[in-house]
């Protein structure tokens, strides 16, 4: 497996697998690897001739007040996973090759942006589809893999390959849990042992939101009144969001159908923790 620092380096490597006819796949990530990430290597390696990996902790899409510095790092354990999952190259840049002192460019989407995460993050998904714009320019990839955790990142990518036309195929991966049905983050490793149990409040409240869209039930606001009675019930948990919002806008829905999503951030401690899942989707099992 190679590592690459500059952006000539990570061209000059693609170009000679593209001479060569070979499929590439990227898996945009910022790091602190766990099985989740492990799973987007896996789909691109088993989709993909090629597979190159980022990691690279987005200084734009961080707010002013959020762990841009605490990120957790660990890169020697990044490359490891990655070399054990297939992945052929490693685009590690510093700061300074992404972004030029006097760098006033950004990629920006109106709308699916406002809703969910971005409502409380306000320039996050602008410095989300910067840097994934830098990356698909660097690479041309033939896929992009991203995980379904984030859901509302993946519509807004989704979205932002289609209206910018990208030639690129957006695959999302199902989101990766621990046993216990916690949702694998690298934001998990600030809980402590009492946060950690409290934190399974989320996944619990994802099944119960799941039984009910099972269900004959269409109401969003009874769907949420019941998932938020269950999310009261951890006092460890202050709630940001719970919602559902149509899968391709974004949007508030008040009926819900296949293919919506209900998703939710919760703060455990100052822990920003977030989880979905999709309408109708027959790839959700959270454990209980
Ligand atoms: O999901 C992430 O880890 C990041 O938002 C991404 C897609 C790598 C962009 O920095």
């Amino acid at each position: 497996m190679k590592v690459v620092n500059t952006i000539a380096d990570l061209r000059a490597q693609v170009k000679e697998w593209k001479a060569e006819g070979l499929t590439v796949g990227l898996c945009p990530t910022m790091g602190y690897l766990h099985e989740g990430h492990a799973s987007l290597m896996d789909a691109s390696v088993a989709a993909c001739d090629r597979t190159v990996a980022s990691v690279f902790v987005n200084p734009i899409q961080f707010g002013p007040t959020e762990d841009l510095a605490t990120y957790p790092r660990d890169f020697d354990h990044d490359c490891k996973l990655l070399e054990e999952h297939g992945v052929d190259l490693v685009f590690h840049p510093e700061d300074s090759e992404m972004y030029a002192d006097d760098f006033c460019t950004f990629v920006d989407i109106n709308t699916l942006s406002d809703t969910l995460c971005g409502a409380s993050r306000p320039i996050h998904f602008r410095g989300v589809c910067t840097v994934i714009t830098k990356l698909f320019n660097a690479v041309n990839p033939d896929k992009a893999f991203f995980g379904k955790k984030d859901a509302q990142q993946l519509a807004i990518i989704r979205r932002m390959t289609r209206d910018l036309n990208f030639d690129v195929e957006i695959v999302g991966c199902p989101i990766v849990r621990e046993a216990d049905g916690l949702a694998k983050s690298s934001r998990n490793t600030y809980l402590s042992p009492e946060e950690r149990k409290a934190a399974l409040i989320l996944s619990r409240t994802i099944r119960l939101g799941q039984d009910i869209a099972g269900g004959c039930e269409r109401s969003s606001a009874k769907l949420l009144a019941a998932m938020r009675a269950n999310l009261a019930t951890e006092p460890l948990a202050d709630v940001e969001y719970v919602e559902v919002v149509d899968g391709l806008s974004m949007q508030p829905v008040e009926q819900y159908k296949d293919g919506d999503l209900v998703a939710m951030a919760v703060r455990i401690g100052t822990t920003r923790l977030i989880d979905n899942f999709t309408v109708g989707d027959p790839a959700i099992d959270v454990a209980l």
